[in-house]
This record gives structure tokens, sequence and C-alpha cells, in this order.
């Protein structure tokens, strides 16, 4: 590594590139056995600009393969978000039914350099018939035009819809806000099928971006299949910046309807948060895979600082793939993650350290060695008895000047995730500090799931409906859990670690 690099910040579990810039994920989808990962890249530089598709595979979605760009900028055009499905009854006939084309559909921005007219956006298309390695452009350039043309019209989310025997795709004007949904039956020729929005969280400024829209069956139930539609919203994310959104609702082929939204006016519109840190956004879901597990990435950013994290000679790294699910809680469907069932078996084949029935009266406690590391997976029961406050830190030093804070306020009833203290916070004004988030918890017990990597940590509690995702910057000898209860007592019943830095045993 050169002088100004940074090994201690590249993460051991989620994917970045070897350098440069990278944001959204784009086209995840998985195809004979291989986890393909697509995403905004610029080829050049550790900034955004020469927006391009940079390309990686995996079979593990934890260990990955970076390749050649697939979908390079030029001179005439940048290339922006987008997915990538596999078609398999070759309805673009770009391909044979026994090697059916993968076709990807994306954003170019045409660039309008002689003039002061702002570069239109458009959905254009690309296709491979080799399995990813290679990608053509198809000769019809852009496939989608709004009219009249539009600088914000983006983010191409395509499926099929199998009740209708069509493919849909959701796009957004990005600052109307709203999303359009259009039907198509051979992903060359679309037709729009409605609008959606502005409605919900609708700011000053605000754009949305991103849009997924994709059936879960509540509860598990497939009697009872739900539509959610997820978005980005940038600014006014819940920890400020970018953040990603989501709606429960029904989609017939034609429209998507929200559940519980109100007439215009008449309140709060119902839609949730996905994550509620501050480096979640443009999440997406991976083509190709079962219905029954339907898993999601987001870039682990967010727009309001992302260009100054003091990462190189990459800038931009992926969040661990999640499994989704819908499960009523507090009486409500709630969009519900867990880590990918990959990082479950990587977690089970590393040795676990157990700490069970720890009680702690007002006090910090330093877990022993060997307990320490810089990645790490650790699973918390704590009953909190009488304690006003109570969690660890991570990335911890030993006498714990640095660390993050993970916190439950047992009279507010919040999570929180404090990374005031957790290493470099200085590179931008906007790296905000501290994420909260309702998590009630009447009898003090409270459940987390933490997954600390060499600089983020990722924290999960009630099943999944809540979760936090925050980069953080530690010195590399911040290596330590702490416990602590403040004010009262503490048990935790259950206290697990499992060095995912270490050999596999
Ligand atoms: C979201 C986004 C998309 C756009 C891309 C450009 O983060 O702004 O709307 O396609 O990034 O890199």
């Amino acid at each position: 590594a050169q002088a100004n690099e940074t090994p201690q910040w590249r993460p051991l579990l989620h994917y970045t590139p070897r350098r440069n810039w990278m944001n959204d994920p784009n086209g995840p989808f998985f195809y004979k056995g291989v986890y393909h990962l697509f995403y905004q890249y610029n080829p050049e530089a550790p900034e955004w600009g020469n927006m391009s598709w940079g390309h990686a595979t995996s079979t593990d979605m934890l260990h990955w393969h970076e390749h050649d760009v697939a979908l390079p900028f030029s001179e005439t055009k940048d290339i922006f978000s987008g997915t990538v499905v596999v078609d398999k009854h070759n309805t673009s006939g770009l391909g044979t039914t026994d090697n059916p084309p993968l076709v990807a559909l994306y954003t170019s921005v045409f660039k309008k350099n002689a003039s002061n007219a702002p570069d239109v956006q458009a959905q254009s298309l690309a296709y491979s018939n080799d399995e990813g390695r290679t990608w053509k452009s198809y000769h019809k350039d852009p496939v989608l035009t709004l009219s009249p043309p539009s600088p914000h019209f983006r983010d191409p989310g395509v499926f099929w819809y199998e009740p209708g025997d069509y493919w849909v795709m959701a796009t957004v004007v990005a600052n109307a806000p709203k999303v359009k949904l259009y039907k198509s039956t051979n992903l060359t020729d679309w037709t729009l099928l409605s609008d959606f929005g502005p409605v919900g969280l609708v700011q000053p400024g605000i754009q949305w971006e991103m849009p997924s829209l994709f059936p879960l069956p509540l509860d598990g139930n497939p009697t009872q299949l739900k539509w959610i539609l997820m978005l980005g919203v940038n600014p006014w994310g819940v920890s400020g910046g970018s953040g990603s959104i989501y709606y429960v609702g029904s989609f017939d082929g034609t429209t998507f309807r929200p559940e519980g939204l109100p007439p215009e006016g008449a309140g709060p519109a119902a839609y949730d948060w996905v994550d509620h840190g501050a480096d979640h956004y443009a999440a997406i879901v991976f083509a190709g895979l079962p219905a029954a597990r339907p898993v999601t990435i987001g870039w682990m950013s967010n727009w309001d600082y992302a260009s100054q994290v003091p990462t190189a000679p990459w800038k931009g790294q992926m969040t661990l793939p999640m499994t989704m699910a819908l499960r009523t809680i507090d009486g409500r469907p709630q969009l519900c993650l867990t880590p990918d069932g990959h990082y479950t078996a990587l977690v089970a084949a590393h040795a676990a350290l157990s700490f069970d029935g720890m009680r702690l009266s007002s006090e910090r406690r330093l877990l022993p060695e060997p307990a320490r590391g810089q990645v790490m997976d650790i699973d918390i029961r704590m009953h909190m008895h009488g304690a006003d406050r109570a969690g660890i830190f991570v990335r911890a030093t030993v006498d714990g000047h640095v660390g993050t804070k993970i916190v439950y306020d047992m009279k507010k009833q919040t999570l929180t995730v404090d990374r005031s203290r957790s290493g470099q916070t200085g590179f931008s004004p906007r790296f905000s500090h501290e994420h909260s988030v309702s998590v009630p918890a009447p009898a003090g017990e409270v459940s987390l799931h933490v997954i600390v990597d060499r600089n983020s940590v990722e924290v999960l509690s009630r099943n999944g409906s809540v979760v936090m995702t925050d980069l953080v910057f530690p010195p590399a000898d911040a290596e330590r859990v702490m416990t602590f209860s403040e004010n009262g007592m503490t048990e935790f019943s259950h206290m697990k670690v499992t060095l995912l830095d270490r050999n596999q045993e």
C-alpha cells in the first residue's frame, strides 16, 4: 500500500472496488450459480464522474472478484443506474431460449456539452449473450424517453410481472418527485401504466431515486401477498442526507396503491425507513433468486459526505446483502432485513466466544481477550433491571476513549448508534454523529445483532424491522468490545462474539 492508502478501513465483508469511486448497486442478479453485481463507477478517479457500470462476481456475496467495466461512459453519454433481468423466454429476441439473454436497462445521460441545455436522461438497453462477460448496446438508443425530454428521468427497476405475462419498469422523475410505471412484452417497447406521487415523503428539494417494486408475503403467508415500493430519498433522510424508505401496498398490474395512506393533508403518510442509520442508500433487489429468498443490497454511504470519506484508493462500498421479509409488528406490516444465508454460514464456520449471564451495575466492563478484532459478529440479549441505559462499545480502545457506542435508552425507549468518538469524524461537517430509532421494550429486554467490519457497523433489532447502518473510521488498534450499564443493573443474559478476521476453525 502507498503511504496515503488506508488498508485499515478496507472492509472484509463488504464489497468495494480495488480503487476509485463507487456509488449505487446496479443490476444485481443470480445466474448459473454466480452472483453478479454492477455498480455506479468512475473508472478514472476516486470521485463521482465518468459514470459507468463496474462489475464484480461472487459465489457467496462475501468474496468478490472484480471484472472489467461492463458499461463504460463515452464522449456522448454517461451510464447511470438500472437493473438487469434474465430474459428466460427470450422475449427480447436478443438471444435464444437455450441461451437466454441478460438484459440491462439503465439510464443514459446524454451530454449536451455544446449548448447550455441540460443533459437529457432516458432509458437504454444493453444485453449479454455470454453470461454477463461482455455487453452490447441495443441498436435503438434510448428505448424510452419522456416527452418533453427530462433531465431527471432515471433509474429503471425492471421485473417480470407473472400474473400479467409482461415486464414492468419503475422509474423516477426524481425532482417531481414521482415514480412512473411502464410495461413491455419485449423489454424494448414500453408503454406507460401509471404514476405514483408526489405523495407521502415530499419535502422541498427532495429527490426520489432508485425505485424497486416487488412482492412479499405477509408473515410468510403466500395468500397475503403485499407489494413493496422501496425508494431512495435525498435529502431528508432520517439520519440526514440520503436514506431509504418503503411503502407497503398493492399492485394490480397497472397501479401501485399504498396502504394506510391518509387523504391528502390528513397526517403523516404511511412510509417507513428501511434503515435508520446514515449509510444505507439506493438499495435494490437481486434478480434471478427464488421468490422465497428476496435479497437486497445497498450503497453504504450518504450523498451528504460520500466524496469526503477518508478511504483510499477507493471510495464507496456496499452494504451486506440482506434477505427481506414482511412481518406484522406493532399491528402493521414492517419490512425486516436479515443477513443473507451465506453470511450466516460464514459466522457459523468461525469459533464463537460466549459471555452469557454477565451482570453489570452502573459500570463499564471490557470483554476479556481473546474477544478482540476489527471484524466481528456480536449477538446480544440484555435485560435491563433498573438501568437507564445499557449497551456496548465496539471498535473500542482499552481505555474506552475511542469506540462506537450502541445504546438502548430505557426512558426514551430508543436505540442509538453514536459514532462521535468512533475515530476519524472531522472530514465533513455533515458526517452526523448520533442516529436513533424508537424500539419499544417496556420490560427492558432488548436483542441486538451487531456486524462490525473495518469501517462499518450494522445494528439489527426486533426481527430485522430495525436496522442501522453506519460507516466508522476507527484507528487500527481500536479492537475491543466494552459492555456498560448506566444508573442501575443490566444483565447480559446472552452475549456471543464471533471473530471474523481470524482464520476459520
Ligand atoms: C442515486 C443516483 C441515481 C443515479 C446515480 C448516478 O444515488 O443519484 O439516481 O442514477 O446515483 O450516479
